[in-house]
């Protein structure tokens, strides 16, 4: 694209827009439409495709590969997608990963308009935090941000109070360092583990998906910066995400895939929506004139505006009609596109100023327009405590056995100053966020071996430095941490004198599995990924086999944002498993806090944890169904729970599971119909000997008759305060009856007669029950 033609023509109108600012919260409708008339045919085509970086052009393709050979390498499939411009779009898609814009680093902003005496408007990562550089040339200043828990395990909290509390602290970040909306939430179903963006999705549920994402804009929004809600929509695979098509019935896209983004929308109004780069039943998603314009805007009241993920490089007239108002970064083919659809009238003006509008309606508020002096200085140190406090609060405890040394006492927590044997490389160099864009760029990241000796714990010295000296000589082959790579090193393969010296000087073992994901690629089926790998396994049956001669606890923390094949595991009988996720930069004190009992672990998993790879409905077609472009839904909507539900079959983990240092009793549960609401209560009682939290999941089974429904479905969910030993409290939890309702041949139908609801501490534990007739 003519960069210089842009700029000049766009200061001619945009000089207009100052002073247009809010007036009373409200924006300026009349201002914004005085601008878009006075707007030529160029400066519209020019306004609705966006830049992500102003002053360099990109590299030719040899150059391209010489500065940045990772990336070329990852994303040649793509390039190949990207069709006719091929390299060209190749290389200015590298380009976007070292924007030096107004805020160095961030994903992108819109052009540089000198006259409109206003600075670009900025767009940021991402889900886990803001992404920029964290450095500047010739700057002496930082600029790091806050490295918060990944999506994952802030769904795993089940508390959206909490979430709300911490995306606040993140959108401080957003409006202190300049950029004006944050990209993110993302809220894409976990359709199968193996998508390598999950860590970055909350669940395989739309409810717990759509009620998080719900207040985790809430949370950023307050701070009067913007969010983009995205992938809009099912985009729930990494491979070949630019031209699969996903092949979906209607019904799954309302109840499963669409569910969670409506819950948003109408909860919460993000800012922006972000369209996915995939096909749905055909149409590229930011061509889908049904799914941007009828259903978001149309059904759903949507207010914001939609923009393209990046280098989304699908035809610009075709993007437009369908009401995907912002082209993210756009190429010059779609400039030219818009500009020639408008000139011979194949694009119809009034569409064009339509977007422009949405765009602009959404910009007046932002801390650009009106004049916010940004500090550059967030409160870091606030946030490193939130971030340390919701790394606990996600954290799920799937075993934990009566401990070997005292049958009366668990194997969690360990005893306060224990000497601990760690044994995995991610003890010592922890796995704190994924990968791509939803890395952030932190000041400093806590080990676990940091983290228990913070927390008084001793750690057993040997073995430490045989992992610290093996992974120092490790960091010198591998390229260190970037956008596209965070190194994760062959497991050091210990040996059983090593073990043995290690475990007999301590009181426990503890034994820490990670895995890294990021954009770009799906997980493999595969030794290291999905399954262990060799050293993996035989390190972890070394080190049960000479802790449990040795009578000490053997304890597994799992340093990941999404599962992995268990069966290896299982079968080295650990005592006791820890759930830590990818917990962001404060993780090693908050995993230290949860072993130590400081915390009682709270979390309960948001997806089906299965026995086995193939027993995923979704494994048969995963990431394709045929050839290397095509995925068909073919469970519809028995995705996760409902699926194992349909299918009566067992998983390791159920949904929704997760035990505590204490002991939760239901009951007293009622269901009463109230207007168009059901009304739920339920008493939960803290049984046990310490303090703790209970997530309480209502789900709902409705007569089935006249429909195939799921066994039951999420509906609400509630979390307890922290509840002494003894005290007990009464949830009351609303559920509208229209979402009880499936959709039928075109239209949402709740099914006349009995609905049970359960109060569960997992899919599968439901605790109490309650009928009601509709
Ligand atoms: C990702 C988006 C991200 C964008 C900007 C894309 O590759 O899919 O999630 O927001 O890049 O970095």
């Amino acid at each position: 694209m003519n960069r210089k033609l842009i700029t000049l023509t766009m200061a001619m109108s945009i000089t207009t827009l100052v002073g247009c600012n809010e007036k009373n919260g409200a924006v300026d409708q009349a201002a914004i439409d005085e601008i878009v008339a006075g707007m030529t045919l160029e400066e519209k085509a020019a306004f609705v495709i966006g830049t992500n970086r102003v002053s360099e052009t990109p590299p030719d393709a040899p150059e391209c590969i010489k500065k940045y050979p990772l990336i070329c390498e990852k994303f040649q499939h793509e390039a190949d997608s990207f069709g006719v411009n091929g390299w060209e779009d190749l290389q200015q898609f590298v380009s976007t990963y070292s924007t030096q814009g107004r805020v160095p680093g961030a994903a992108g902003q819109h052009y540089e308009l000198p006259s409109l005496k206003m600075r670009p408007f900025v767009y940021a990562d991402g889900p886990a935090g803001l992404r920029i550089d964290a450095k500047r040339e010739g700057d002496q200043g930082e600029y790091y941000c806050t490295a918060f828990p990944t999506e994952t395990a802030l769904a795993a909290t089940w508390d959206t109070e909490l979430v709300e509390r911490v995306t606040r602290a993140m959108g401080e970040e957003v409006k202190e360092y300049g950029v004006d909306i944050l990209l993110a939430p993302a809220i894409n179903i976990h359709r199968n583990p193996l998508c390598g963006r999950n860590f970055e999705y909350f669940s395989e549920d739309p409810l717990l998906a759509g009620k998080m994402a719900s207040a985790y804009i809430n949370g950023v929004q307050q701070n009067g910066v913007g969010v983009s809600l995205k992938h809009f929509a099912v985009n729930n695979q990494e491979t070949h995400r630019n031209g699969v098509n996903e092949v979906v019935s209607m019904r799954a896209m309302r109840e499963i895939y669409l569910r969670g983004f409506e819950i948003a929308v109408k909860e919460s109004q993000p800012w922006t929506i972000m369209s996915s780069y995939n096909k749905i039943n055909g149409t590229f998603a930011s061509e889908n004139k049904w799914l941007l314009t009828d259903l978001l805007r149309g059904e759903w009241g949507y207010e914001g505006f939609v923009m393209t993920d990046w280098w989304a490089q699908e035809n610009g007239v075709r993007q437009q009609m369908a009401g995907n108002d912002l082209i993210m970064p756009g190429s010059q083919r779609q400039y030219e596109e818009i500009l020639n659809g408008l000139k011979d009238g194949s694009l119809k003006e009034e569409v064009v100023d339509r977007n422009i509008k949405n765009i602009l309606g959404i910009m007046m508020k932002t801390p650009t327009a009106l004049g916010y002096e940004y500090s550059n200085k967030p409160d870091l140190q606030a946030h490193a405590a939130v971030t340390r406090e919701v790394a606990c609060e996600g954290m799920v405890l799937l075993k934990n056995e009566p401990a070997r040394a005292n049958k009366d006492a668990m194997t969690l927590p360990l005893n306060a100053g224990a000497k601990v044997a760690l044994f995995g490389n991610s003890c010592y160099d922890i796995l704190v966020g994924g990968s791509g864009s939803g890395n952030v760029n932190r000041k400093y990241k806590i080990s676990l071996e940091e983290g228990m000796k913070n927390g008084g714990f001793i750690v057993e010295n040997a073995i430490a430095d045989a992992y610290t000296k093996y992974l120092d000589a490790e960091k010198k082959k591998l390229p260190a941490e970037n956008f596209w790579t965070v190194p994760v090193y062959d497991e050091l393969l210990i040996t059983e004198a090593q073990a043995k010296a290690a475990i007999e000087a301590s009181d426990a073992a503890i034994f820490s599995i990670c895995r890294m994901a990021g954009e770009g690629g799906d997980r493999k089926n595969e030794p290291g990924d999905w399954q262990l790998s060799a050293n993996e396994k035989a390190n972890i049956d070394l080190v049960s086999r000479v802790a449990h001669e040795a009578g000490k606890a053997f304890v597994v923390v799992l340093d990941m944002g999404n599962i992995i094949d268990f069966t290896d595991v299982l079968a080295a009988q650990p005592d006791a498993v820890l759930h830590a996720w990818l917990g962001g930069q404060e993780a090693g004190n908050s995993i230290a806090d949860v072993l130590g009992g400081k915390v009682n672990p709270c979390g309960k998993l948001p997806m089906t944890w299965a026995k086995k790879y193939e027993d995923y409905a979704s494994s048969k077609n995963f990431p394709f169904s045929e050839g290397d472009s095509i995925t068909r839904y073919e469970e519809d909507v028995f995705v996760g729970y409902r699926q194992f539900d349909a299918d009566k079959l067992a998983p390791l983990f159920p949904f929704g599971y997760g035990l505590s240092y204490t002991n939760f009793a239901y009951d007293e549960m009622t269901a009463k119909v109230n207007g168009d609401k059901v009304t739920v209560r339920v008493k939960v009682t803290n049984t046990g000997k310490v303090a703790g939290r209970e997530v309480v999941q209502i789900y709902a089974s409705a007569p089935g008759k006249t429909m195939k429904k799921p066994v039951k479905e999420l509906k609400a969910f509630g979390k307890t305060a922290l509840l002494e030993p003894g005290k007990s409290e009464v949830l009351t939890l609303t559920i509208p009856v229209e979402s009880l309702a499936s959709w039928g041949k075109d239209k949402w139908e709740v099914e006349p007669g009995e609905y049970t609801f359960s109060a569960a501490a997992s899919a599968a534990d439901v605790r109490q029950t309650a009928k009601v007739k509709m």
